[in-house]
């Protein structure tokens, strides 16, 4: 068996609200190995966002541990590697309406601390089917485009695996399946594990392994 390159070992997670204290994450334990695909389904509100958040140290868990792969570095905390060890693709791309598809995708880069990376910004544009595309700005793209140039952008710190959230959840069929195809293409090429989150049983189906998150724990599909 390949590596691990994420670890998740009895991730709590709850919030405030209104009407008392919600359990979303109750024990999450996941490994993820080099180059392997994994999916999460599960019901609106279920917590695969809060996951995901909590797997990229975009937020942190009440009690457990994660733990990624950092090249040359092991497995340290996503505190500690955020923006390099992790790519991240979200539902609504989350791209900078402000700078073109070839800088959102270097800005990644200058924020990880890899200074000039406009010549690898636009190789992996290439990558993704965007050379033509690459000084547009984000409202000169379609979704399907916007979603392409996330992608790159997920790649350009060579991290052992993305996560992502729904990412063809606000495209239509066929250009979800465009960008499915195209994920699924580039994290093979690059040998990145992937965490896809997604509520399409066929999505899912292409993936290594799968589970269901339900009750705050995951079980195999
Ligand atoms: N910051 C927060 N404060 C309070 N409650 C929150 C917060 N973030 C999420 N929640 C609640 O936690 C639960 C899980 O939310 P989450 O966004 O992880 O669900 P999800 O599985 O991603 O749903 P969807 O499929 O609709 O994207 C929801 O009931 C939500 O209302
Ligand atoms: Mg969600």
């Amino acid at each position: 068996m390949s590596e691990i390159v994420l670890q998740a070992n009895g991730l709590k997670k709850s919030f405030k609200s209104p009407t008392g204290s919600l359990n979303v994450l109750r024990s999450i334990d996941l490994e993820v190995h080099a180059g392997e695909s994994v999916s999460i389904r599960g019901s609106s509100g279920s917590g695969k966002t809060t996951l995901l958040q909590l797997l990229g140290g975009l937020d942190v868990p009440d009690s457990g541990v994660v733990k990624l792969q950092l090249a040359n570095q092991g497995m340290i905390s996503p505190h500690r590697c955020l923006g390099q060890g992790v790519g991240f693709v979200f539902q609504n791309y989350q791209l900078m309406a402000e700078l073109s598809a070839w800088e959102n995708v270097a800005l990644a880069a200058q924020i990880a601390g890899h200074g000039e990376s406009k010549k690898e910004a636009l190789t992996l544009l290439a990558l993704v089917g965007l050379a033509h595309r690459a000084e547009h700005m984000p409202s000169q793209l379609s979704g399907g485009e916007c979603q392409r140039v996330a992608i790159a952008r997920a790649l350009i710190n060579r991290p052992a695996i993305i996560l992502a959230d729904e990412p063809t959840g606000n495209l239509d069929e066929v250009t979800g399946k465009e960008v499915m195809n195209l994920l699924l293409e580039v994290v093979a090429e690059r040998n990145a594990a992937l965490v896809l989150v997604t509520h399409s049983k066929e999505f899912a189906d292409r993936t290594q392994r799968r589970y269901f998150l339900s009750s705050g724990v995951l079980t195999p599909a």
